[in-house]
């Protein structure tokens, strides 16, 4: 049984393909359109589906659309049509503040967000691009097969399926899906039980991106540049947030209107230096946030009495209050879906799906490693390398002969395997130089074009984990910050954000062998088992996918060499 999944709603469009739960490939639209996020997160682009990326599933499992058993959509728009939900026509506004102002939409323009949703199964048969008719043509638009599940309930199910737990705690934290903002659920086998949430319009995730907005960021976007800004403030106005925030009983809580522009002065326009006063904003953002999960998070623990806890929403990658999160509550051991965003959704609606259509059956596989995208044979690296007529040498020892280069203070590209699913390079498409001197973070921004204030991630070997970084234990999606041990702080000073934390990769042979041969070989070489790795782009770009992009990327980038599969590529 064939299941695809869909996420399209908001943005990080993406698609996975599950077959008898068991999940076969997965990958977000960016990577294929060069269109950072896949589209943003208004109700215009709604129709828009990941048609590359349900192309690129389609063709891991051999199959054509009209193959597929069930197609899983991460959003629900019947909770949100109310007594429309039976109508064969609802009015889209022209003037919205003429035809549609009323109590019964929460914005004017739900009709045409919502119209666009129910008419996805019509829009997945018939508006594929030309180029993509192989796999799509011929497919019927059959209602049966289609589900739209509620959009918490796919990140609740992207985060505990995949998890090693057969009985969790959930906590789903985003910036909103139907109604929902904040979710919490247990999970047990195949099943989710929902145990409370916070709704609409009270969103820590919104609330977060109002912050991130004020501080001339893009929202829904920018907001890992927030937490990393976070660092150098202090918590001047952590006292503003905490009124804001009020929480209350069953994990509910509200959020009052602020007026920002009154209570931290204007907003800073992009491009414009930074001031002490929004690094402090950017901390008392930060600190509130991970007062407030932390106090969810106690409370759903006392509320399941589960040793384990599974997260997602788009909150759910960052990675600092992760970290406070594992430090603060009881919660022994914690798992976070590396795709925590929207395009997780994609996996947890599939999984979802699957899971309802063999009740019985028990059919958990956890996700070990985030591995799921495009990968590309030696012979069709070959092939492209030499219609392309760059000059390139094939490699006898990948691990050795990289490492060494590495040893040399080179910054190279690194491009091996299945392509990484969720916003984090893991050592597929990454970009990997050498932690031992400080002022590498500094060439990795400017090679990247990326701004001052932000820190590179390490990645270590899992068995090392232990003695270079603080509770440093098996971390293998970067999603928690550990702080770096004092005995080896000068040994890796790139690494170490202004506040000694890094964002750390484990890694172990069975997830990545060749990521985990050169990390090997680098420590043989310099006696250090950790590496810089931060992704394979450059600033507003997404993640390499093809050689092609790679190959585009490292000759417009002042980076020194690409290997590339068997093959290394130097200037
Ligand atoms: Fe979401």
């Amino acid at each position: 049984m064939y299941t695809l999944g869909i996420n399209a709603v908001f943005h990080d469009s993406s698609a996975c393909i599950v077959k008898d739960g068991e999940l076969l490939a997965a990958a977000e639209e960016e990577r294929f359109t060069h269109v950072k996020h896949g589209k943003r997160p208004i109700p215009f682009s709604t129709y828009e589906l990941p048609f590359h990326a349900i192309d690129y599933c389609l063709h891991v499992a051999g199959i054509h659309l009209s193959d597929v058993d069930n197609i899983a959509y991460s959003f629900n728009p019947y909770t949100l049509l109310g007594r429309h939900a039976k109508n064969e026509n609802i009015v889209l506004p022209l003037q919205p503040h003429l035809t549609t102002k009323s109590k019964e939409w929460s914005s004017e323009w739900d009709p045409l967000f919502l119209s666009f949703i129910v008419n996805a199964p019509g829009q997945l048969v018939d508006g594929y691009p030309h180029h993509l008719q192989k796999r799509f043509a011929g497919a019927k638009a059959e209602i049966n097969k289609w589900h739209f599940v509620d959009h918490h309930i796919a990140h609740a199910a992207s985060a505990f399926f995949p998890s090693p737990f057969h009985r969790a705690a959930v906590m789903v934290l985003d910036g909103r899906g139907e109604k929902a903002t904040s979710s919490y659920y247990v999970g047990e086998g195949n099943e989710l039980e929902l145990l409370s949430q916070v709704n609409m319009p009270h969103s820590l995730g919104l609330l977060y991106e109002a912050v991130t907005s004020h501080l001339g960021f893009l929202h829904s976007s920018d907001e890992y540049k927030v937490m990393a800004l976070a660092s150098y403030g202090k918590p001047v106005y952590l006292d503003a947030f905490r009124k804001m925030i009020n929480i209350h009983e069953e994990g509910k809580y509200t959020i009052e209107n602020a007026n920002f522009e009154e209570l931290f002065g204007e907003r800073r326009m992009k491009h414009e230096p930074f001031t002490q006063k929004q690094f402090d904003i950017a901390h008392s953002l930060q600190k509130a946030l991970e007062e407030t999960a932390v106090k969810l998070a106690n409370w759903l623990h006392a509320r399941t009495g589960c040793d384990d806890l599974c997260l997602a929403g788009g909150v759910a990658l960052n990675c600092v209050m992760n970290a406070v999160i594992r430090d603060n509550t009881p919660f022994k051991n914690i798992w976070v879906q590396p795709a925590a965003g929207d395009a997780g959704t994609a996996l947890g609606a599939a999984l979802w799906v699957d899971a309802q259509q063999t009740k019985n059956e028990y059919r958990r596989n956890e996700m070990e490693h985030a591995y799921w995208g495009p990968d590309y044979s030696d012979e069709e690296v070959e092939q492209f390398l030499n219609w392309t007529k760059v000059s390139y040498k094939k490699l006898d020892n990948i691990p050795q002969e990289t490492a060494a280069i590495l040893a040399e203070d080179k910054v190279i590209g690194w491009y091996q395997g299945r392509m990484e699913f969720g916003p984090r390079a893991l050592g597929s498409r990454s970009i990997l130089a050498s932690p031992v001197n400080a002022s590498m973070q500094q060439r990795l921004n400017e090679i990247k074009d990326r701004e001052d204030f932000r820190p590179v991630a390490p990645v270590v070997l899992e068995e090392d984990v232990a003695e270079w970084f603080e509770q440093g234990s098996y971390s293998p999606f970067m999603l928690f910050v550990y702080n770096v041990k004092e005995d080896k702080a000068d040994k890796i000073p790139a690494v170490r954000h202004v506040d000694n934390t890094a964002r750390i990769q484990t890694i172990n042979r069975k997830q990545h062998p060749l990521y985990y041969d050169l990390v090997k070989e680098f420590k043989k070489k310099t006696g250090v088992p950790v590496l810089i790795n931060t992704s394979f782009n450059t600033r507003g770009e997404p993640i390499v996918c093809t050689p092609r992009d790679a190959i585009e990327c490292f000759w417009t980038s002042p980076f020194d060499a690409l290997v590339i599969n068997s093959f290394l590529l130097e200037k």
